[in-house]
């Protein structure tokens, strides 16, 4: 059982928190933002991931987990302290905002006493050199203050996915940790023993560079595929019988092989930017990269494109019923999600907005004001001229689309996570508009369709 103190309790923090409880450690929980202590205080997650509430409310009855405001309580009563705050992207520069991250260092040298010994791990993505660096800050706020204290820093960057962030911290490929020192390394390394995944050991550059470099591979094989798709419209090939077929070789792997409106969310759209700095930085072009990001930007204005082309550029006074808002499904986060900057290209050309999404509504607010939100996709569909999908959501793939076509005023569906086969649509009388497939012609006729409605 070892005590640990996570600083920063978000999407990542909460997560690293209550799985290591789980696994029977001490946990304490930091985060500078009372609201969210406050709520989770009375027990509540302040977000949706799927089996968080369930293992939270297990391991705070079990009293392995608590949680703060206090850094000092934390750093009294833990010996190591994972740092899980955010690092957001500058938007002017693209480089990684390490703020929070030398906030947290400062705080640590103003809170750690004499005798004390600490390890310090970097949960949080950061550029390479940032562990070291860390350390050194700390050490020399100790040396002012005259504090004689043992602290080391050591980089694990996490590697789990909103929507499966549990499973995936419980079931890792890998877990890496950085550091020279051996005996921090090895203490670091043993926290993760007990779920019998590989741990590779390496300095403290490599394993940041290791995080960068995994995302930046996901990125490039999702803007990879889109392209693809691009070029499959083009010529009548289909990408979902492509991306089946380019998968299927082991050499590939079939994952992240799914054509549609791009990546979104906390990590990706950052991490790729910071990394074509650090690039940029080290004086090397990433032209592969650059290219990756621009892909990815492209692909949901191309999304737009085709439903703006569809009305021949005229959507006022249209209203559209768009399903899906989370940037992925099986979460609340709207960070960076492509539904945001299609729902405002259509809000902009004078498109009305009727909104539903499972999870993310509320989130969503604060970016899109100016939409209705609906209480299920048939209340969004109700009277709109097309429904648009923007998040693979599993109950979207259940729908009753029979339903959905009886409440459209016209049946016209623009889906942008090609949850559906294009033949099947047609058959049921849709206008079905997707990414990377040829448009299939509508299949049933308008008296049939008219008779099935009586
Ligand atoms: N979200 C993901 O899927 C994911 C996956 C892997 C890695 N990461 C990385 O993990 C890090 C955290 O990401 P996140 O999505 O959990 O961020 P988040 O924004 O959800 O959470 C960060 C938390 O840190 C708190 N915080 C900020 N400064 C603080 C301070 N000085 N003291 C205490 N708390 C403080 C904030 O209040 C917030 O609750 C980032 O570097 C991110 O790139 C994220």
């Amino acid at each position: 059982m070892s005590r640990i103190a996570v600083i920063g309790t978000g999407y990542v923090g909460l997560v690293t928190g209550v799985c290591f409880a789980d696994l029977g450690n001490r946990v304490l929980c930091v985060d500078s933002d009372r609201k969210k202590i406050e709520t989770l205080l009375r027990g509540e997650s302040p977000i949706f991931e799927p089996g968080l509430s369930e293992l939270l409310t297990a391991n705070i009855q079990r009293g392995r987990i608590d949680f703060t405001s206090s850094l000092q309580s934390a750093v009294d009563q833990s010996e190591i302290l994972f740092i899980a705050v955010g690092t957001p992207q500058n938007p002017r520069t693209g480089e990684a905002d390490l703020s929070f991250v030398w906030q947290v260092a400062r705080q640590l040298g103003r809170v750690i006493r004499s005798g004390q010994n600490r390890t310090v791990v970097v949960k949080s993505t950061v550029p390479v050199g940032t562990t070291v660096s860390l350390e050194k800050r700390i050490r020399a706020e100790l040396a002012r203050r005259k504090v004689r204290a043992a602290v080391t820093a050591v980089s694990n960057p996490e590697f789990l996915r909103e929507g499966s962030a549990v499973r995936d911290f419980m079931e890792p490929d890998r877990v890496v940790v950085g550091s020279r020192d051996a005996k921090s390394r090895r203490k670091i390394s043993a926290l993760y023993k007990p779920l019998g995944a590989p741990v590779l050991e390496t300095e403290p550059e490599s394993s940041e560079m290791i995080k960068y470099a995994s995302n930046a591979l996901l990125a490039a094989k999702i803007s990879f595929i889109n392209e693809i798709a691009n070029v499959c419209e083009g010529v009548g090939a289909d990408i979902m019988d492509v991306a089946r077929g380019v998968g299927m070789d082991k050499r590939i792997g079939a994952h992240f092989l799914s054509a549609g409106i791009g990546y979104g969310g906390s990590c990706f759209p950052k991490d790729t930017e910071a990394l074509v700095y650090i690039a940029g930085k080290g004086g090397v072009r990433s032209h592969i990269l650059e290219s990756v990001v621009a892909v990815n930007r492209a692909q949901r204005r191309r999304f737009l494109d085709k439903i703006v082309r569809f009305y021949g550029g005229r959507l006022k006074g249209r209203r559209f019923a768009v399903l899906g808002l989370a940037f992925k499904p099986n979460t609340d986060d709207m960070r960076e999600a492509p539904a945001i900057d299609i729902i405002r290209g259509l809000v902009k050309r004078g498109a009305q907005v009727s909104a539903y999404d499972p999870v993310a509504m509320s989130a969503a607010q604060a970016s899109l004001p100016r939409i209705t939100y609906a209480p299920d996709p048939y209340a969004a569909a109700q009277g709109a001229d097309a429904a648009v999908i923007l998040t693979e959501w599993n109950e979207f793939k259940e729908l009753d689309l029979r339903k959905l076509r009886r409440l459209l005023k016209h049946p016209v569906l623009f889906d942008g996570r090609n949850i559906f086969p294009p033949r099947q649509l047609s058959e049921l009388g849709f206008q079905y508009i997707s990414v990377g497939r040829a448009a299939v012609p509508v299949l049933r006729s308008p008296q049939k369709r008219q008779r099935s409605r009586a």
